[in-house]
């Protein structure tokens, strides 16, 4: 069957490289709506999601796979459903659990669901007085979608001040012309990915990711620079988690959510519970780089049996060794990385059994370029495998290299 992968990322590359698993496609079946390095043939041009619907309705496309964010909260999803292309992804509608922190706080708050407390702002004169609803100086973040850079995490009242006007004069646009301050929370974060067909819920066990740029969680906030899976958990984190995925899926119910897609939480379990800081409306990069590695079974027959609304038919197996994903990236990540620099000795991989995935990589004849901040992803599952995605992290070369070294299980 013929299929579309909208996006470009290590995210993608993982999904794709799961999806030719499946005995349903072949090669020269999954068609692109981004150029990737991994994937330079078989790209759909277009000016819009209506012109993308069109051209792969003509091209027979069976089934619409979104990885970012963006596509789905511009509607790609409502408008491939209206030239009935089944799709995997949220509608515009649901999008917003992602697109608009305000309207997830009211989703979370109508259904009791724990999550940190919080007031919203959208003018500056109201800065301090939003700000003395709190007694520590509250997270500010953009209500939109702001490519993961929407978050700051003042240490004192006088930077949360700052940050507020920053944003709301614009810092993200049309995203933070809206803002939320939000209580700090502590505790360790985990990243749980749903799946919704409209009728059910299924959930992969918890991953973790390394949200900080350097070791032992200093420096920036990043997109993730590493992932490992199944994160362990404690009898009472266990039980917290799925009683919240009861109150999650008891919510869609009720909401009648009316899409078939995933549903990612991001949770900081705390001394009192799960809290949720966000949801997103895809897939995290790079959690699912190492879930998908860990995952024995058909992807793809996942997501048509979705399609269909028979996902409660399906039971998720996993390998019964850990999963990692460690992500080397280009210097100046994650606010001005530098790009354009040949990759060497990729081959390096290997011999060590680690695959590796193109996240912001360009590829010019033969050769690769760094294309971003975050280049390539090197994952592999086992027991001993972080000891050799690290020998390769170390002989895979570019300029400007930079790596976590304490990725691990956690
Ligand atoms: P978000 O995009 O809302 O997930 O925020 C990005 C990152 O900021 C999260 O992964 C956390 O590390 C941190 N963060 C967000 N909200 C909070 C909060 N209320 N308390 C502490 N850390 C937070
Ligand atoms: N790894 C976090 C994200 O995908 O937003």
């Amino acid at each position: 069957m013929k299929i579309l992968l909208y996006g470009s990322g290590g995210r993608e590359h993982a999904l794709y490289e799961a999806l030719l698993k499946s005995p349903l496609v072949g090669f020269n079946d999954i068609y692109f709506a981004q150029t990737g390095a991994f994937a330079p043939c078989r790209v759909i041009e277009f000016c819009d999601y209506f012109e993308l619907a069109k051209k792969a309705k003509n091209i027979g496309i069976e089934l619409l796979i979104v990885g970012p964010e963006v596509p789905l909260a511009g509607g790609i999803c409502d408008i491939f459903s209206s030239f009935n292309i089944p799709v995997i992804g949220a509608n515009k509608y649901w999008a917003q659990l992602e697109s608009s922190k305000s309207f997830a706080k009211d989703f979370m708050q109508k259904f009791n669901i724990k999550t940190a407390k919080y007031t919203l702002a959208d003018d500056i004169c109201k800065i301090d007085s939003a700000l003395s609803k709190f007694s520590a100086p509250p997270v500010i973040k953009a209500d939109g979608l702001a490519g993961g850079k929407g978050v700051y995490l003042p240490e004192t009242f006088g930077e949360a001040r700052e940050a507020a006007k920053e944003f709301l004069c614009g810092k993200f646009g049309e995203s933070s012309k809206k803002i939320i301050l939000e209580q700090r929370l502590f505790g360790r974060e985990l990243s749980v990915f749903s799946l919704w067909d409209g009728k059910a819920l299924k959930s992969f066990k918890p991953a973790c990711d390394f949200k900080k740029l350097s070791d032992n969680d200093e420096g920036e906030n990043t997109g993730g620079m590493g992932s490992a899976f199944p994160c362990s958990l404690s009898d009472f984190e266990e039980k917290e988690i799925n009683s919240y995925l009861l109150k999650l899926e008891y919510a869609l119910k009720t909401s009648r959510a009316d899409f078939c897609g995933v549903i990612y939480s991001g949770l900081m379990m705390c001394s009192d519970g799960a809290y949720v800081l966000e949801y997103n409306m895809r897939f995290g990069d790079p959690e699912i780089q190492s879930v998908l590695d860990n995952f024995c079974g058909d992807i793809l027959d996942v997501f048509l049996k979705m399609v269909d609304g028979k996902l409660d038919e399906i039971d998720f197996k996993f390998k019964d060794e850990p999963s990692y994903c460690v992500v080397l990236a280009s210097c100046g990540y994650p606010f001005s990385p530098q790009t354009g620099c040949e990759i060497f000795n990729l081959e390096a991989a290997k011999k060590y059994g680690v695959r590796v995935l193109f996240a912001g990589v360009k590829k010019i004849g033969q050769k690769y370029y760094t294309n971003g901040g975050r280049v390539l992803n090197l994952v592999k599952s086992g027991k001993d495998a972080l000891a050799d995605i690290y020998a390769a992290a170390s002989e895979i070369e570019f300029e400007g290299k930079i790596y976590r070294k304490d990725i691990k299980l956690r």
